[in-house]
């Protein structure tokens, strides 16, 4: 089975973009990373999903994540369609703020285990899927997500996993179900509740259950 589990260093593979030749992990330097995949050039929730990526790019730069997109089209197409994309978001510029690899071999694709064997194009041959991964400072991967290409991505999202993975990278805490930022965190398992009473001067609650274990804890940071 190809792919990467999480907690894998990131293969620091080699790529020709629509910036030029990149090696990933150079290309990272000490940030965040988010690579998103496409299925194809010039398709139609590529190209939405593209736009939106290209609009809420500033969110991403103020949280230090440097994006990056992969499709299995040439760098010349790559830049053929980002005029669309772009044109897509009544934008005046023609280029999109992060680059995008050119995966025509899809050597990559199948490197990191993201083609998707029900959609293919006309030779035949599979596309690749939707991938996210989210990669940390020490080049680890901390999420991958794998949509079918027929179902577009949620970038704010993408965007609500990112304040989560960056919070608990350095907080002992968790956050619960349809967190957003802001709101009351979970304080980790592995946590006694003394550890929690000093690291949590706010305080902690725990719901009461009918097991009366005391696993439900809050805190607000
Ligand atoms: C699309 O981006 O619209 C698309 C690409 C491949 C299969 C289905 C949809």
């Amino acid at each position: 089975m190809p792919g990467l589990l999480l907690g894998d260093e990131f293969p620091n593979f080699e790529a020709d973009t629509t910036i030029g030749r990149i090696k990933l992990h150079d290309f990272l330097g000490s940030s965040w990373g988010i690579l998103f995949s496409h299925p194809k050039d010039f398709t139609p929730v590529c190209t939405t999903e593209l736009a939106c990526a290209s609009r809420i790019s500033d969110e991403f730069k103020k949280r230090g994540v440097k994006m990056i997109a992969l499709s299995i089209d040439s760098v010349e197409d790559h830049h053929n369609w980002s005029k669309d994309v772009m044109a897509f978001n009544s934008a005046a510029e023609t280029s999109l703020p992060f680059p995008i690899i050119a995966d025509d071999k899809r050597e990559l694709s199948v490197q990191l285990g993201m083609l998707d064997p029900d959609e293919r194009d006309e030779d035949g041959m599979p596309l690749t899927a939707r991938c996210v991964f989210v990669i940390g400072p020490d080049k680890k991967l901390k999420l991958s997500i794998l949509y079918p290409a027929t179902t577009g991505r949620n970038f704010d999202e993408l965007l609500r996993v990112i304040d989560s993975l960056q919070l608990t990278a350095q907080k002992k805490v968790a956050t619960p179900v349809n967190w957003k930022p802001g709101e009351e965190v979970m304080v980790i398992p592995s946590l006694s509740e003394g550890e929690a009473a000093v690291l949590f001067p706010n305080g902690v609650t725990a719901k009461e259950v009918p097991s009366g274990k005391k696993y439900l804890r809050y805190t607000q940071l």
